[in-house]
């Protein structure tokens, strides 16, 4: 049987690493790479190494804490980041890395050897707030992102260059460990669905695809009372026709289609003043990868368009291209059982967010546990789930890793 875990450690790690970048009222700041990060990333190595793990960070900073086996094979790696938006709440990320070290607590105090090693990975820059894209260090580990070009990344505000924001705080390593032997990762749903239909434990099935892009319009400032309408480079009002096809995107091809505008900045941003330039980010994601290309298709075509019939130059950057991601079949059925056989609701699902493990799904067997989260709120500073799901999540983690790695009585 396996060793049961501490439900009260794990909320206690999850409010001490809580209280770094803590925001006011709530949540958490811990922007990629930041000064938060930094303390974050300090206080996860101090515990890798309190517990007696070996610690390797790579190139691209990603930090491993490693659980010898008694056996010399790939590890058995879970994960996650500790990285935020600056919206952020407690758990997104955080529980993933923190079930990992609750669960080699465990095996320490119970004396618990496995023949597999065990690894525990905080990520990189898993949102894609501060430096596009997102799970950009797992990406660049998992050989789907180029480590030269990630690293030259000019951050969202313009505010450093990722490879150089490693070097401040110290966090670009060398070395990396192998492929591993499987992928699993502990995650809250940040979603609705779970709560919803009152079940415990979502087995992830796979990832949706993922298209973020970023338009630049440009045209030219004016008066505001004397330019008529027909005579006008607005370049704000552009933006604003790209943002409503994006809408009429996810109405018109439905569920699971969703468009969101994220960014949407106006210069020079005055009351009387026609706007010369516009920013906006769309978000496209589907769970069908062909729909998804006919969306950002359409999305860049409309823009191109409106802008030309408009008057205006519109340039447009791809910042993320992640293509639906399907998860180990074998694996799903696994954690599916790993819950029915400790009495957990289940339910088989898909992820609406990006998450570390679709990076992984291509290279070794992987899967991912969600818990519910309250009102299906996620990067938001009310981001909350219930003490007994994290925990329930966290035995389902060991279960299943004591398994794939081995566990000697
Ligand atoms: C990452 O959290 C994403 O899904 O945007
Ligand atoms: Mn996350
Ligand atoms: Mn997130």
């Amino acid at each position: 049987m396996t060793p049961e875990i501490d439900g009260a450690r794990l909320l206690r790690r999850l409010t001490t690493l809580g209280q770094i970048g803590a925001l006011e009222g709530g949540g958490v700041c811990r922007l990629a790479l930041t000064d938060a990060d930094k303390a974050g990333r300090d206080w996860l190595v101090a515990e890798m190494e309190r517990l007696g793990m070996a610690v390797h960070i790579d190139a691209i900073g990603n930090i491993w804490g490693i659980r010898a086996g008694q056996g010399a094979g790939a590890p058995v790696m879970v994960g996650s980041h500790i990285d935020s938006v600056a919206t952020g709440g407690l758990y997104d990320g955080a529980l993933g890395v923190l079930a990992g070290l609750e669960m080699v607590e465990t095996l320490n105090d119970r004396g618990t050897a496995t023949e597999a090693p065990i690894a525990v990975a905080a990520f990189t820059n898993e949102e894609g707030a501060r430096f596009a894209p997102d799970m950009m260090g797992s990406g660049v580990y998992c050989g789907a992102l180029d480590q030269g070009e990630m690293l030259a990344v000019t951050a969202t505000d313009g505010m450093g260059v990722l490879g150089e924001e490693l070097d401040r705080i110290g966090y670009r390593g060398g070395d990396a460990p192998v492929i591993p032997a499987a992928y699993l990762e502990l995650h809250i749903e940040q979603g609705p669905v779970l709560e919803q239909e009152g079940v415990r434990i979502g087995a992830v099935t796979g990832v949706q695809g993922i298209h973020w892009t970023e338009f630049t319009v440009t045209g030219q400032t004016n008066h505001a009372g004397t330019t008529p309408m027909a005579l006008r480079r607005d370049a704000g009002q552009v933006a604003m026709r790209i943002a409503r096809e994006a809408d009429a995107i996810a109405a018109e091809n439905g569920p699971p289609q969703v468009a969101t505008v994220g960014v949407f900045e106006l210069s020079p941003g005055l009351v009387n003043v026609v706007p010369e330039t516009a920013r906006l980010t769309v978000d496209l994601r589907n769970t069908d990868g062909a729909v998804l290309e006919a969306a950002t298709a359409r999305l860049t075509a409309f823009a191109q368009a409106v802008a030309a019939e408009a008057g205006c130059a519109v340039s447009i950057r791809e910042m993320a291209r992640f293509a639906p991601v399907v998860f180990d079949g074998g694996l799903v059925d696994k954690v599916e059982a790993a819950a029915q056989a400790r009495q957990m609701s289940v339910k088989r699902m898909p992820s609406g967010a990006g998450h570390d493990a679709q990076m992984f799904a291509p290279l070794c067997p992987t899967a991912m546990i969600f818990v519910p989260s309250e009102n299906g709120l996620s990067h938001n500073i009310k981001e909350h789930s219930d003490p007994d799901d994290l925990a329930a999540g966290a035995q389902l983690l060991l279960d299943l890793v004591c398994t794939l790695a081995g566990a000697r009585a």
